[in-house]
């Protein structure tokens, strides 16, 4: 049996500093046990957990058994990682963007174009961390790329300062009742039925389990990550949205998982997979977020903005500028 490192952990809970510690001292002393038991038919009404990340989740106890038998390793890096970290940009859409804090939501961070767009509404999404930790600062890069074609982005976590602990369904759900009620008005006229749960690693599933029963959730996107144990997974039934999931290739810990997911939607629901090696971290902290920064533009650039040439990079590999012309491995379904 391959024995994972702590330090692989740490990488995987996105190498925080709150973690350092509780990592240090060995995943084990970090058992946490969720109250949500699964049963097949059982369907709680929400999807919120005592673990991090909600009923889709893991606990950290749970992982680390499970990257033991798997031997899979979230620290390893595929040919299409970054070499090295990426420029803080505005962004490269027509809407240059910032990350900032806003008092009425302090415990999450805003991306956000810098001056509201007049011409447009703005789509808004809730995002999740990785290790669900309370910091979005390696997502800066792409977060900020993705504000910058007119999106609002509430990620978990305050931008200064050191948050503490991990996140859960309800830090994400914070966001989503916070745009509800028009607190992110000031940064332009956004579009309260165009709203997506994203998120990666742990904030993926963060971002699935918040989705659950709840309908002002309209996309789910998932990155690096899917559903860990089988034993869970028959609480897809329950998602009724469009899911996405942008996979790092085999060395993800999300890879085997997502093909799973994927094939088992409910009959007749629209997913799309694609797959780039970059094993578990993407590539999100390159300029402008990298690869990953690109499909995910594509992506809500198609479904929000029915954008042509976005939706022909997605699905037509033989279109300028594909994901396919980019290395990912592109499966998807039911969309017409
Ligand atoms: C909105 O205005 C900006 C310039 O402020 C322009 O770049 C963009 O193309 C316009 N968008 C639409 C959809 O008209
Ligand atoms: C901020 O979020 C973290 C993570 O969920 C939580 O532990 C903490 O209590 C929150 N702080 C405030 C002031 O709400
Ligand atoms: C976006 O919002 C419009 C209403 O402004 C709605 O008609 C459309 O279905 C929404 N798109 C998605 C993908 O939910
Ligand atoms: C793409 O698909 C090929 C053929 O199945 C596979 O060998 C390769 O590992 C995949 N790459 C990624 C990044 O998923």
């Amino acid at each position: 049996m391959k024995r994972i490192s702590s330090a692989a952990v740490a990488v995987l809970l996105g190498a925080h500093q709150v973690f350092a510690g509780p990592v240090a001292a060995g995943p084990l002393a970090l058992r946490q046990s969720g109250t949500f038991v699964p049963k097949p038919g059982y369907f709680p009404e929400k999807g919120d957990d005592t673990i991090a990340g909600g009923i889709f989740c893991i606990s950290l106890s749970d992982l680390a058994t499970y990257l033991q038998r798997t031997g899979n390793n979230p620290g390893a890096t595929g040919s299409e990682s970054p070499k090295g970290a990426g420029a803080v940009t505005s962004g490269s859409g027509p809407y240059p963007a910032a990350m900032v804090s806003d008092s009425s939501l302090p415990n999450h961070t805003i991306y956000a174009p810098k001056s509201p767009p007049a011409n447009i509404t703005l789509p808004f999404i809730s995002w999740g961390n990785g290790g669900c930790a309370p910091s979005s600062s390696s997502y800066r890069n792409m977060l900020t790329e993705i504000a910058s074609y007119g999106y609002v982005i509430a990620a978990d976590g305050p931008a200064t300062g050191s948050g503490s602990g991990q996140t859960k369904v309800q830090d994400q759900r914070d966001s989503l009742d916070w745009a509800m009620k028009g607190g992110a008005s000031k940064y332009g006229n956004i579009n309260l039925e165009n709203i997506t749960t994203a998120g990666h690693s742990c904030g993926g599933l963060e971002a699935m389990s918040t989705a659950y029963h709840d309908t002002r959730v309209k996309r789910i996107m998932m990155f690096d990550i899917a559903i860990f144990q089988d034993d869970r997974r028959y609480l897809l039934q329950e998602i009724k949205v469009p899911v996405a999931w942008f996979v790092g290739g085999p060395k993800d810990m999300g890879y085997p998982n997502a093909e799973k997911d994927y094939a088992l939607l409910n009959a007749g629901l629209p997913a799309y997979k694609a797959s780039l090696d970059t094993g578990h971290g993407g590539t999100y902290g390159a300029t402008n977020g990298g690869k990953f920064g690109k499909a995910a533009v594509a992506y809500l650039q198609w479904q929000y903005r029915n954008d042509a040439k976005s939706k022909a990079v997605l699905l037509d590999p033989a279109s300028q500028g594909s994901l396919v012309s980019d290395h990912w491995n592109v499966t998807y379904k039911n969309w017409t």
